[in-house]
């Protein structure tokens, strides 16, 4: 297949084109400097050129705490981009992957989320990324809708680079232990997502790491897998104000994924051991850790 990714440059853009590069199939990536997904000309220009049969969306806005302030533009990327693609891939006959979150969830579930839980979001950024899968849904019966979460890849930034960060200034960390997830590398994911372009069947869908977490307890993991021995030290929400709410609990099930026979994605810690030995084998330029 010819898959183009649009947001190449970021954690999971570029991921995937290094997963695409070991596959058969003929990949291409474009951010936002040659193809921006707001502007219709400039992604009809894209489409006619490369000429894809899938195209997957990881463009996004972010900068969850910043959409509470700047809804407006966050919504053009995360609420129009997707409009456009969307519209873009109907007439050529191009399957649409475009990513959300678990941050369509308003944390009060109690068990893992299925795909057909029914969304709240709490924050700007979430009701964006929520209004951006319904213009995707509306506009294209072909588009896969993909649910991850708490991510993490080789460039970041994330949580991941900036605990080991912080741990290595030493003292101890203070890490939120009232929220729950599923931690999810990259390195996992990408895979993932071109085996759901590869088999094409339509439909909205969770995909992470198993098993899940809070973030302190995904910090002390963080120290043990790198050999650190700071304590990590489990702190409340209201110790950690954010500007844009955070779900307390947003473990996704990843039912769609397992109802087409394919196995779950391994369990999160092993995602954070092949982060690590990732970042070992090949540091990205201009890495300090
Ligand atoms: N990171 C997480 O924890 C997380 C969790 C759940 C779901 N997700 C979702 O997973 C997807 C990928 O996330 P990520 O962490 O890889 O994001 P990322 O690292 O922030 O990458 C997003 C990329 O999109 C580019 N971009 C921004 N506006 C654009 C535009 N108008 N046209 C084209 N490209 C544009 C960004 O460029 P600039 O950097 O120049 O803006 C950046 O290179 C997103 O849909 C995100 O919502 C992420």
């Amino acid at each position: 297949m010819r898959i183009e990714v649009v947001g190449s440059r970021g954690q999971l853009g570029r991921e995937l084109l290094r997963t695409l590069a070991r596959t058969s199939h003929q990949a291409s990536g474009h951010d936002v400097e040659s193809v921006d997904i707001r502007d219709p000309g400039s992604v009809a220009a894209l489409l006619d050129d490369v000429r894809p049969d899938a195209v997957i969306n990881c463009a996004a806005w972010t900068r969850v705490d910043a959409a509470e302030t700047e809804e407006a533009a966050a919504d053009g990327v995360n609420v129009e981009g997707p409009r456009v693609l969307a519209e873009a891939c109907r007439p050529r006959g191009i399957l649409l992957c475009h990513l959300s979150t678990d941050y369509v969830f308003d944390g009060t579930a109690t068990e893992p989320i299925d795909e057909a839980a029914a969304p709240h979001p709490q924050s700007a950024y979430g009701r964006g990324k929520l209004a951006g899968e319904e213009a995707v849904r509306a506009t294209l019966a072909s588009h896969l809708i993909v649910r991850t979460a708490w991510l993490y890849g080789q460039e970041g930034p994330n949580f991941v680079l900036t605990m080991l960060r912080l741990a290595r200034k030493g003292g101890a960390l203070r890490v939120v232990a009232d929220q729950w997830g599923s931690p999810t590398w990259t390195g996992h994911l990408a895979p993932a997502l071109v085996r759901l372009v590869e088999r094409g069947t339509p439909g909205t869908y969770h995909l992470t790491n198993s098993g899940s977490t809070s973030w302190q307890g995904f910090a002390q993991a963080i120290v043990e897998e790198a050999g650190l021995s700071v304590p990590v030290e489990p702190i409340g929400t209201a110790d950690y104000p954010t500007p844009a709410p955070r779900p307390a609990y947003s473990v996704l099930a990843n039912r769609a994924w397992e109802r087409l026979g394919e196995a779950p994605l391994p369990p999160w810690r092993d995602g954070l051991r092949g982060y690590l030995a990732q970042r070992a084998a090949a540091p990205p330029e201009g890495a300090t850790t």
